[in-house]
């Protein structure tokens, strides 16, 4: 029997979905404080090499296999590899956007705080001394964070019962492009503030001294984070593509899409740092207070414009991870109706619970729960680690094997290149062969190694 099955309209919905996977809290919330915290301009050389070097062939292996199958993971692999361990990987890929997808939603769910905090208490017109504290008052808090969480899951559930086409494909199409426009508007804002200056030359002029091995793995870890890589998201939107379509063109891109937005958030929030005389390797509240001191800094000279500012900034924020979360979202959607035989509805809501309560462990564990400690970590940190720096690594690796090793060649050139028709991927497929089956797995190995022992 042939499975009816969802698929994309269009060339554009294609791009637009997988960007949406890719461009979110990765490209807002950590590229600039990595940018920050590995020494500018040098860490941006290195994430542009490893990006299209490395991760477009890991990129290009999950969505060969996922078009080839039109299958969620599990199902991809036992279509592709039947009664083997393979299958593990598919399971494995099946979890960890879960588990990703239950951190992520609580810093999604800050996001919610604070726009609805510019909305109404304006960042651009309460005194500076309020701003510092709102971010550690608010995280270490148990219900506000809680509620914004949930709010985060409800609003990525809502879409995904809306289905491939109803849902993902419209959103995405009507967010992404509103998306580059308001980050446009806020660079504007970003380089005119007075001594902006600095911050874009910190982005653009280099200090290779600053290479080192581990400013290297971080930037190879967060081009994986930003593609979506080795969690199955971009596996599982490929399966949703039609034969027609040329998925080398959708992943260069992406990739292309997703490293103009990273710039482009980084040239809206170092300028500003810069302009404020703050630290830009503040880490991972940067944006959350960093920023927010900016815009009430900014704002005892223009409190209107940088109100509204601090507003498009949190909804962009908000957006970007919503386009995000949802890819994760699907992937356990398409799992249970396909392999569990759920309806769609059962599915959203199995998905909601499940990543609601890990999500809920990861907010308490900023507050009530700090004291629970894995390896030293609090349950937030672990998730985030665990899946950032292994289980994303781990599963890109098991996908360029798979495809570099286990599959017939043949047969991914046939997926690359629409059976041969598509002149320019048949010439360059010998590099991306060589990229999926020796460079990718040689190079992951080692971020996984430095990963281990930094
Ligand atoms: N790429 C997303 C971002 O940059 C995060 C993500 C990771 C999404 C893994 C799906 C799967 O925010």
């Amino acid at each position: 029997m042939v499975r009816e099955r969802e698929s994309f309209g269009s060339r554009f919905a294609v791009i637009m979905a997988f960007a949406g996977s890719a461009i979110g809290l990765g490209n807002i919330w950590r590229f600039p404080y990595l940018v920050g915290q590995n020494g500018g301009a040098a860490f941006i050389f290195v994430y542009i090499i490893s990006s299209f070097l490395l991760s477009l062939p890991i990129f290009i292996s999950e969505s060969v296999i996922g078009r080839r199958t039109h299958s969620n993971t599990f199902g991809a692999m036992e279509i592709l590899a039947p009664g083997s361990k393979w299958k593990w990987l598919g399971l494995l890929t099946v979890i960890s956007p879960l588990i990703i997808l239950s951190f992520y939603s609580v810093v999604g769910g800050w996001s919610i705080e604070y726009f609805v905090k510019s909305c109404t208490l304006g960042f651009g017109t309460v005194p500076i001394s309020h701003v510092e504290g709102i971010f550690g008052g608010f995280i270490t808090s148990t219900w506000g964070p809680l509620l914004c969480h949930t709010v985060f899951l409800l609003l990525c559930a809502g879409i995904i019962l809306g289905g491939v086409k109803g849902g993902i494909e419209k959103f995405s199409n009507i967010t992404m492009p509103i998306l580059f426009v308001l980050i446009v508007l806020i660079i504007a804002y970003s380089v005119s503030l007075p001594g902006a200056q600095r911050g874009v030359e910190y982005m653009v002029k280099p200090d290779f001294s600053k290479v080192t091995p581990s400013v290297i793995a971080a930037a190879m870890g967060q081009s994986f984070f930003s593609l979506s890589l080795g969690v199955g998201t971009i596996l599982t939107y490929s399966s949703y593509v039609k034969k027609d379509e040329d998925m080398l063109l959708s992943g260069a891109g992406t990739a292309v899409l997703d490293l103009i937005f990273a710039m482009l958030a980084g040239f809206a929030v170092m300028p500003a740092v810069f302009a404020a005389d703050l630290e830009p390797a503040s880490g991972p509240g940067l944006i959350f207070q960093t920023l927010p001191f900016i815009f009430t800094k900014m704002g005892e000279t223009m409190p209107v414009l940088s109100n509204l500012v601090a507003i498009l900034f949190f909804l962009t924020v908000l957006v970007a991870a919503l386009t995000s979360a949802i890819s994760m979202f699907e992937v356990g959607v398409a799992y249970l109706v396909e392999e569990k035989k759920f309806t769609r509805v059962s599915a959203t809501l199995t998905i909601f619970f499940c990543t609601w309560i890990l999500g809920a462990l990861c907010s308490l564990s900023f507050g009530p729960l700090n004291g629970v400690r894995i390896f030293g970590n609090t349950i937030f940190e672990f998730c985030d680690k665990l899946t950032s720096n292994f289980l994303m690594t781990f599963g890109g690796l098991l996908f360029t094997v798979f495809v570099g090793w286990k599959m017939r060649k043949a047969d991914v050139r046939d997926e690359l290149t629409n059976s041969r028709t598509i002149r320019f991927n048949d010439r360059c497929f010998g590099v991306l062969y060589f990229l999926i089956k020796y460079l990718a797995p040689v190079a992951i190995i080692v971020i996984f190694a430095t990963n281990l022992f930094a």
